[in-house]
């Protein structure tokens, strides 16, 4: 396979043009391409009747089981079932011309499977496909693809929607850039900021510099043959002013500048606005530092936000779990919680939710905005011994604990991201070993192996070590970018960066696929990276190589599963949460974290 591919694109490299496409631009009728939509991604054919279909000779589908999205996807990408490639059938690949050079990578986790190019489909051999599963030049197509019960008005109708499925860029591509913007919302502190920037600025330098027209970095042979390494380009939408407002803001700039995706983001209060401006865009939000993701679930074909977890939402779930599931004799008489803030609001509410799912219910105690110190003072007279306390509170709430006692045989417990990791130490100390945190981090000893990388890379960048949450979050999202884009080839459609980031993510997280990518990117890239430095500063090279060794032996032995500050990431098909759980922890007398549970997935 690996073989017969290179020597293709040998073959394709020596083309002299590489043309993309060249259809003609007959615009079909648009509900024409309306009635194409519903067979495609509802299973409804022309006349209202549902599709159907037999797979395999002998399966009846029927309705959305035979819609063609389910296999071939939004985009019209395709993917992979089981080990069956699915075909892109979008228009360039349906139709394109001979010679035209159309590449897709069929299966990231080798990334080195290509389609099957034939010249373009016209309406008859549309329709044997399609009623008779007989493909281009006469093949028989695998028996995956199913045989549909359909008339004329069906096949056009498919053929019309086909015609114009991904048959250009999306928005903020062309042929030498990519263009991406980073939302922050008004509520994060200048340090969080600052760190932030940094490190997409620098990261931004690195990935332009390799990929700049002389010292382009071949990815693949394939990526080399279609010239798909682009220059980024990054702008920074800093939000102001109330929620509210941030839509039309986020609006104001993009109609500037219109961007591929929003690439990372940074959020201590609500993400919620971002994420609604992203799904009515459908622009990509991709994977931003934020407690609090958005608060309806997306149930739009192609969910446009991607996210780390569900945030505090996750922690309250986690908490509920850890208070009241398997512990059911130790399980606390009373259930209490208490809420500052936004972000607050929203952990207070998921939590009694999922406390009221297991048949029991938590009581508020009121504090009032103003309130702070005094308020949260009264409203704790009201804790007994052996009640359980959620204090959803942020870091700056936090402090409001310092002039207070801690009631004895309470339980009180703290979210991890609303009040950022650091704050385990800022604590005061008579405070600090008498609450629990939800954590929903690989613990800090456990994680050494995953973020060797990311060390390595601040050391040979000269940048500190500040948040490490946040920084290894802003890290995995860039060189998840990098890698999902590499893979994408020239196919730079919005719904197909997300499909192949949920298809990726597990992939790449885990098992030989990874650790092969790994040697091929970051060995390659960062590799290169400590040759240079090494003229540059002596030191940091050792550190950057120990970091390679590091890694490379965690991955043999098993020890490291991933690349990110989170014990597994994973995604599938419409899944927008890639960590699924939490641990409930504690910090010891020597500021140590130590783990009181399990990773919890509640
Ligand atoms: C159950 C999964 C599944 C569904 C549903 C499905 N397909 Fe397919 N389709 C496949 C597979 C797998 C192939 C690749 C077969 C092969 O190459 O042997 C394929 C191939 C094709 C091809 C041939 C592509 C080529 O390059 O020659 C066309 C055209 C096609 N599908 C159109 C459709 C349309 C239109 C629908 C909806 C009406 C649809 N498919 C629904 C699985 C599916």
């Amino acid at each position: 396979m690996m073989l017969a591919t290179l020597r293709s694109c040998v073959a394709l490299a020596v083309l002299p043009a590489l043309l993309l496409i060249a259809v003609g631009a007959t615009a079909a009728e648009p509900d024409l391409v309306e009635q194409g939509r519903r067979m495609y991604v509802d299973g409804v054919r022309v006349s209202g009747q549902l599709l159907q279909a037999t797979q395999n000779g002998a399966v009846k589908l029927s309705g959305t089981q035979a819609a063609c999205v389910g296999c071939h996807r939004a985009s019209g990408m395709g993917s992979v079932e089981g080990s069956q490639p699915v075909s892109p059938i979008g228009r360039r690949f349906l139709f394109a011309q001979e010679g035209d050079l159309v590449m897709a990578n069929m299966d990231g986790r080798r990334g080195k499977t290509l389609n099957q190019t034939h010249a373009p489909y016209g309406d008859e051999t549309l329709a044997l496909a399609l009623r008779q599963g007989v493909g281009m030049g006469g093949r028989t197509l695998s028996g995956v693809m199913p045989h549909f019960a359909l008339d004329g008005h069906d096949i056009s109708a498919l053929k019309a929607y086909l015609q114009q499925l991904s048959s250009d860029y999306s928005p903020g591509v062309n042929k030498q850039t990519i263009r991406f913007a980073t939302v922050i919302t008004p509520d994060v502190s200048d340090a969080r900021r600052a760190i932030f920037k940094a490190m997409l600025q620098s990261a931004l330098v690195s990935k332009n510099s390799s990929t700049a027209p002389r010292k382009r970095y071949m990815s693949s042979a394939a990526s080399f043959v279609t010239q798909t390494e682009r220059r980024w380009e990054l702008q920074v939408w800093e939000l102001s002013g109330a929620p509210q407002t941030w839509h039309a803001q986020l609006q104001a700039h993009y109609r500037d500048w219109p961007v591929f995706a929003l690439l990372s983001g940074l959020s201590d209060s609500s993400w919620a606005p971002v994420d609604a401006f992203c799904q009515a865009q459908q622009v990509p939000c991709w994977f931003p530092s934020v407690g609090v993701p958005s608060t309806g679930d997306a149930d739009a074909p192609v969910a446009y936000g991607l996210y780390f977890s569900r945030g505090v939402t996750l922690e309250a779930a986690v908490l509920a779990r850890d208070l009241l599931g398997a512990k059911v004799n130790a399980a606390p008489k009373r259930l209490l919680q208490l809420q500052a803030g936004q972000a607050g609001a929203v952990a207070a509410q998921a939590f009694a939710q999922s406390v009221r799912a297991q048949g029991r219910s938590v009581q508020n105690l009121a504090l009032t905005a103003d309130a702070g110190e005094t308020g949260l003072r009264s409203a704790l007279q009201q804790v007994r011994a052996g009640d359980a306390v959620a204090l959803w509170l942020d870091a700056t709430q936090l402090q409001w604990l310092a002039g207070m006692t801690p009631p004895s045989g309470v339980k009180f417990y703290l979210s991890s991201s609303l009040t950022q990791a650091s704050a385990t130490k800022q604590l005061a100390p008579e405070w600090r070993t008498a609450v629990q945190w939800v954590y929903p981090y690989e613990l800090p000893h456990k994680r050494e192996a995953n973020l060797a990388y990311l060390h390595s890379w601040l050391k040979l960048r000269d940048l500190p070590l500040v948040d490490e949450v946040l920084q290894s979050e802003v890290f995995f999202a860039l060189n998840l970018m990098t890698d999902t884009l590499q893979d994408m080839l020239d196919n730079l459609y919005r719904d197909y960066l997300i499909e192949r980031a949920q298809d990726m993510v597990s992939k790449r997280e885990s098992g030989k696929a990874e650790q092969e990518s790994r040697d091929r990117h970051t060995l390659g890239r960062a590799g290169r990276t400590v040759v240079n430095a090494e003229l540059v500063h002596g030191a940091a090279v050792a550190d950057a190589s120990n970091a390679v060794a590091t890694q490379r032996r965690a991955f043999a032995l098993g020890d490291s599963t991933g690349t990110s500050i989170y014990p597994r990431l994973s995604l599938g098909p419409g899944q927008r949460f890639a960590s699924k759980g939490a641990y409930i922890v504690h910090v010891d007398a020597d500021g140590a974290l130590v783990a009181d549970s399990d990773w919890i997935v509640p």
